[in-house]
């Protein structure tokens, strides 16, 4: 399973990079709003840390817009991959972008069937909200298997990229049903590391160590 981060932070996605853990990164307008930054520049930038595909959103909501604002968003760089709502204008936009051959993520997906349009749209990945899902009552996860069981089906080849991920759970359930991708905040990515027994494991190790009076080189 590919390991995008969710976020816009700089930082956070260069620290990713540099551990072997990131294959993309997905913004939102929400994002970009808390990262406080330019969206152009801060897209290039993150486009520069990575060859997987960089999620940039459009905000219009008609199929023309939408199109005007693709052309900008995928000039910043090759790896852009263009954000579009799961609307039967954003679908529109999808069919256009991907025949020309440029990525799309079909975005805010809350039903299987959702789902389906998107893969018939040739969205190259759909991207539906586990935890909103969760939040309004619903298995975010039921979605996921659901959308798997469909796609695998009749061999569509639009990739699961689960988002709205809030805890390791979501992680480890997205790669049990075999979702392609799941983009999560960075705290969540680094969550996933921990474990008590590695940590007691650490300290034994160091303590026995001490004792033994060695240095290493
Ligand atoms: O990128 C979209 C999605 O991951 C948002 O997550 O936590 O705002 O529901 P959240």
């Amino acid at each position: 399973m590919k390991f995008f981060a969710d976020t816009a932070e700089i930082a956070d996605i260069k620290e990713l990079a540099e551990a072997g853990l990131l294959d993309g990164v997905t913004t939102n307008p929400s994002l970009i709003h808390k990262s406080g930054r330019n969206f152009m520049e801060v897209t290039k930038e993150i486009c520069a840390l990575t060859d997987g595909p960089v999620s940039a959103e459009v905000v219009a909501l008609d199929h023309g817009t939408m199109m005007k604002e693709a052309e900008v968003l995928r000039k910043i760089a090759d790896n852009v991959c263009i954000k579009v709502p799961l609307t039967i204008d954003g679908l529109k936009t999808c069919k256009a972008l991907t025949d020309d051959g440029t990525m799309v993520n079909v975005t805010l997906c809350f039903s299987a069937n959702q789902a389906l349009l998107a893969a018939k749209a040739g969205a190259t990945f759909v991207s539906p909200f586990v935890g909103r899902h969760d939040d309004n009552g619903f298995d975010g996860m039921d979605l996921i298997r659901d959308i798997r069981l469909i796609y695998d089906n009749y061999a569509f080849e639009t990739q699961i990229l689960v988002a709205s991920v809030r805890h390791a759970t979501h992680v480890l359930e997205s790669a049990r049903i075999g979702a392609d991708v799941a983009t999560m905040p960075p705290a969540v990515i680094k969550s996933l590391v921990k474990h008590v027994l590695t940590d007691k494991g650490i300290d034994g190790f160091l303590a026995d160590w001490a004792k033994t009076g060695q240095t290493i080189g």
